[in-house]
């Protein structure tokens, strides 16, 4: 079967698509044959060495897929039995997704619902779970609150808008270009502003004060780097900086300004949690993926690259040309 290869720490560019066998199933595990891989962001930490968890080399790279179940071990048909062959699934493991067949642990498969694509399938988890778990357990957000989401058209980014907006936030959207801020607005965001030159700190103060607060309720930070401390400075009273990831590299926050006006800087780390909190995770991902199938969360459809050109879809990500979500399909 054909895969993507990293064989050694370093570059986006140094992947190579290789012929490989079929991994084997082994007890507890479950063999898929991928239709579609979600490219996120951590997939370009994970080959370059950067993230927290280092896979040993050779690996094959993919952090989230869909695809059909091949085959079962043992155990897993006694005692998962709605993990038959055939079943449409998704599979959430962190590797092994950009290549023709793949195999996960199967606490890491689930069947997916009629009514969702594939492309959303094979998407959404990363980005949705996350966004649920930091408004819901660590924000515990509410309804009329306000929100500023920053890379709001990537794929973190515009799925907290998306949640948001169901969770009955004014949701403000900040991104580089036309198409992303459309695609915030079209998910319910109330304005978009342009990252590179608007002034955003004023412009969401100036809504705020409208309805007598000192600023926004939530920042939504799936970037970082140095406008973070811009965002932070954005909140009014009582604001929570919601601290998600770093692609524009990690900031340092003057906690001088989260003293002032009472502001807290709350982290989100949604991997360990699900770590420890399983059986908690499992649930929410059934009730997120019926909120898709009903049509009341809308992932947007992403756009779709050839396993071979897996390292295009992971540079175009990289280098912040990407909307929404990217798919490699095998
Ligand atoms: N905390 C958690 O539990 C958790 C879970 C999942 C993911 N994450 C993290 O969330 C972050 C976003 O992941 P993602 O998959 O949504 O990525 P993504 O789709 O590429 O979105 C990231 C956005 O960041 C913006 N950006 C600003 N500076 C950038 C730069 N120098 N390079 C690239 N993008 C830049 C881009 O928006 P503009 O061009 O509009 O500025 C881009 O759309 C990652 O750091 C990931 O590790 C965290």
């Amino acid at each position: 079967m054909r895969a993507i290869r990293c064989l050694d720490y370093g570059p986006i560019d140094d992947l190579v698509l290789d012929e490989i066998a079929s991994p084997e199933v082994r007890p507890g595990t479950v063999k898929v044959r991928v239709r579609a891989a979600g490219v996120n962001y951590v997939d370009t930490l994970i080959v370059q060495g950067g993230y927290q968890v280092r896979t040993p080399t050779p690996f094959t790279p993919g952090w989230e897929c869909v695809g059909d179940i091949l085959e079962v071990a043992d155990d897993v048909a006694r005692d998962a039995p709605q993990l038959a062959p055939g079943t449409r699934v998704l599979v959430a493991s962190g590797e092994g997704a950009y290549a023709d067949e793949t195999i996960a642990p199967a606490h890491a498969v689930t069947p997916v619902p009629d009514g969702i694509s594939d492309g959303v399938a094979a998407t959404f988890v990363q980005s949705y779970m996350t966004a649920v778990f930091a408004l819901r357990h660590r924000a515990r957000a509410e309804r009329g609150q306000s929100m500023l989401v920053i890379g709001a058209g990537g794929g973190v980014g515009l799925a907290a808008v998306d949640v948001g907006v169901m969770m009955g936030l004014r949701v403000f959207a900040a991104a580089s270009s036309e198409e992303k801020r459309q695609l915030a607005l079209d998910r319910g965001a109330e304005a978009a502003f342009d990252v590179r030159d608007d002034d955003i700190k004023a412009a969401v103060r100036e809504l705020m004060a409208q309805e007598g607060k000192t600023g926004v309720d939530l920042v939504y930070d799936p970037v970082g780097g140095e406008q973070a401390e811009t965002w932070l400075r954005s909140l009014g009273d009582n604001g929570q900086f919601l601290v998600i990831g770093f692609v524009g590299g990690i900031p340092s926050l003057p906690l001088n300004h989260v003293l002032l006006r009472n502001r807290q800087v709350t982290g989100v780390e949604w991997g360990s949690w699900v770590g420890k909190h399983r059986a908690e995770n499992d649930a929410l991902l059934v009730e997120v993926m019926q909120l898709i199938a009903a049509g009341t969360l809308r992932p947007v459809e992403p756009t779709e690259y050839p396993l071979e050109r897996t390292v295009d879809a992971l540079r175009d990500l990289a280098e912040r040309r990407a909307a929404g979500k990217l798919v490699v399909v095998p």
